[in-house]
């Protein structure tokens, strides 16, 4: 089967209300129909997702998203035009054709166009929003490959589009531009800095929980089955007679470990971030007592990576 018929099929499977794993450039996606009620509400049971957790909504094209919702602001016109397609999730209003089960409720919409080809032949060749969320199960760690998913997943999924492993690795950045100043709800793979040279300065979020807007905004989130530890300082640090596993930035620790992965021997916070996930599947799965994490420099996309670190240790905190 040609990759071509692959995309044509699942899309066929979109429009029937099933549901299609399908490769981002952040991560790969659950998808569904978002105009079809009943096909959103797999994807909730399917992931075991809490109904206060709002989807975003997937478009093929910049264009389409007045087409869904009428006019947009200036400010979503603006980032819309600088960084879509791409990883920056919108805030809009919800239009009344997007079911309340998208949005849990919500008078608003996360709304983005991602920057994958298969992503986007696929919900051309639908001819519907798609609604997403992660393509895994609700508060474990995130899919970068299709095998992540057929694991994590299973058969609750109808199609897995395989597009091998994402490129950014992390999320996207969820920006709400209704207020006047834009404020991060989610860090992710469109870093601050980049958000704040094309709108100036921006609000992030402080990320710790008890409110969950943005739900990837739980303080407890994008965690291995494996207890996480995240060192902070410059302690020392062993690797427990080998029972532990270590995710280091840049090198290796000292000491005997019973597996080490790092992120990014040249100290590419990019690529550090295209490998987390992957390389927390790959420790989780290593029949370690603890995994040990250094945090990575906090900038640039860093700060993502380091978030999702913090969340991931405080499931186990
Ligand atoms: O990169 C991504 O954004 C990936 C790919 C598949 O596009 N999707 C993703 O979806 O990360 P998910 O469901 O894992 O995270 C969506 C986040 C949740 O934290 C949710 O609470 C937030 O988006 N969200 C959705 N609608 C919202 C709204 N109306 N207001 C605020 N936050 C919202
Ligand atoms: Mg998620």
């Amino acid at each position: 089967m040609s990759a071509d018929s692959g995309v044509a099929e699942a899309a066929a499977v979109l429009r029937a209300g099933g549901l299609v794993a399908f490769p981002t450039e952040t991560v790969y996606g659950l998808g569904a129909n978002a105009l079809d009620a009943q096909a959103v509400a797999r994807i909730f049971a399917a992931k075991a997702r809490p109904s206060f957790d709002p989807l975003i909504t997937h478009l093929a094209e910049a264009a389409e998203l007045e087409k869904l919702v009428g006019t947009v602001s200036p400010a979503v016109a603006v980032l819309a035009e600088r960084f879509w397609p791409g990883p920056l999730t919108l805030i809009v209003d919800r239009p009344a054709a997007i079911p309340p089960i998208v949005t849990s409720g919500l008078e608003t919409m996360a709304v983005r166009v991602p920057d994958h080809a298969a992503a986007r032949g696929l919900i051309a060749a639908a001819g519907v929003p798609v609604a997403a969320p992660s393509a895994n199960r609700f508060g474990q760690l995130s899919p970068t490959w299709a095998e992540h998913v057929v694991a994590g997943l299973g058969a609750a999924v109808d199609v897995v589009l395989d597009g091998g492993p994402t490129r950014c690795g992390i999320e996207s950045t969820i920006v709400d531009v209704r207020g006047e100043r834009p404020v991060v709800l989610r860090l992710g793979a469109l870093p601050v800095e980049s958000l704040e040279e094309a709108v100036g300065p921006v609000t992030v979020r402080p990320g710790s929980s008890g409110q969950p807007v943005a739900p990837g905004t739980l303080a407890a989130h994008y965690a291995p089955r494996t207890p996480l530890r995240l060192v902070t300082g410059a302690g020392p640090m062993d690797g427990g007679g080998a029972r532990r596993g270590f995710l280091g930035f840049r090198s290796r620790p000292a000491g005997e470990w019973a597996a080490v992965e790092v992120l990014s021997s040249d100290g590419d916070l990019t690529e550090a971030a295209a490998r987390l996930f992957d390389a927390l599947h790959r420790l989780d799965g290593a029949g370690v007592d603890e995994i040990v994490v250094e945090p990575v420099p906090e900038v640039g996309v860093g700060r993502a990576v380091n978030d999702r670190l913090r969340r991931a240790a405080a499931t186990w905190g």
